[in-house]
């Protein structure tokens, strides 16, 4: 990619967003971030350096995607982007409160799935005014969930949510394809970052008895070097690709009756 290469990064100024980030602008690539706080905007830029760009707004709403793209698009070719916002989210289908609060299923499945369409169709739309540079145009990088595969009890909400990011990925390649853009989805396993920082110890030592090899959590930095070989592959297209050790999550905490 060339150096008025640009690439959006929702969900950029934390966790496996500033990771993929910082690892574009070692590439030469500058990184226009969307994030929804200002605060953790100017820390993330005063992280990065160079020329990265922070924007302040919601991956779900039009306008603020809309302004991020123009600012993305000003700086050169919008060639990559990398959805990283979302949010985990665990409660039972019926928790000992009641049933699960429909509203909380609808809003994870809008933070998570919908926020990831939104940036997609606009996005997808400016990618296609760009010049083809090695017969393409642009590559999406949708942010999934092992949750999608293999969700423990708590989890209907979030792998609902993951999981359609994982069912859009082939439709998006196959419609995009005409105009020589790439989808591909990232199913990521245990990293660490600050929304996992806060996973309380005893869930902590659950999701350890998981691991396979390694027997760690991963470092975002891990993550983003698939985002960046993703983003170099022209091979890699239509597909969900797991990274995540092996691991296979077990059912998770099961209700006292059963
Ligand atoms: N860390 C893991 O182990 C892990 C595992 C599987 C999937 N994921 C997914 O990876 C992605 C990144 O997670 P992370 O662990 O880096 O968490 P994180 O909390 O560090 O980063 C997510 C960022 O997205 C932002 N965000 C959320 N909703 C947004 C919205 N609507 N508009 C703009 N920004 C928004 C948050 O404010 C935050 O800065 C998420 O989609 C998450 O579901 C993470």
């Amino acid at each position: 990619m060339t150096s008025a290469t640009v690439a959006l990064v929702t969900g950029g100024t934390s966790g496996l967003g500033l990771a993929v980030a910082a690892r574009l602008l070692r590439d030469g690539v500058t990184p226009v971030i969307l994030g929804r706080s200002e605060e953790r905007g100017r820390h993330a830029l005063k992280t990065l350096g160079g020329p990265a760009l922070f924007v302040r707004g919601d991956a779900v709403g039009e306008q603020d995607v809309a302004r991020a793209l123009d600012v993305a698009t000003e700086r050169g070719h919008l060639r990559a982007v990398v959805n990283c916002a979302g949010a985990p989210h665990a409660a039972k289908v019926v928790g000992r409160a009641g049933p699960h609060s429909l509203r909380d299923f609808t809003d994870v499945v809008t933070a998570n799935l919908v926020s990831a369409f939104n940036v997609v169709r606009l996005a997808a739309e400016r990618m296609m005014a760009n010049p083809p540079l090695e017969q393409e145009r642009g590559v999406i990088v949708n942010t999934a969930s092992l949750a999608a595969f293999d969700g423990q009890i708590g989890q209907a909400a979030y792998a609902a949510s993951k999981g359609g990011m994982v069912s859009m990925t082939l439709p998006l390649a196959r419609e995009l394809a005409a105009s020589l853009i790439r989808v591909v989805t990232v199913a990521p396993g245990f990293f660490e970052t600050p929304a996992v920082a806060a996973v309380p110890e005893e869930a902590r030592r659950e999701l350890d008895r998981d691991l396979l090899h390694p027997r760690r959590w991963g470092d975002p930095a891990e993550f983003a070097d698939l985002v960046a070989h993703i983003i170099g592959n022209p091979m890699i297209n239509g597909e969900t690709i797991r990274i995540d050790g092996a691991v296979r999550m077990s059912p998770g905490r099961r209700p006292r009756s059963s």
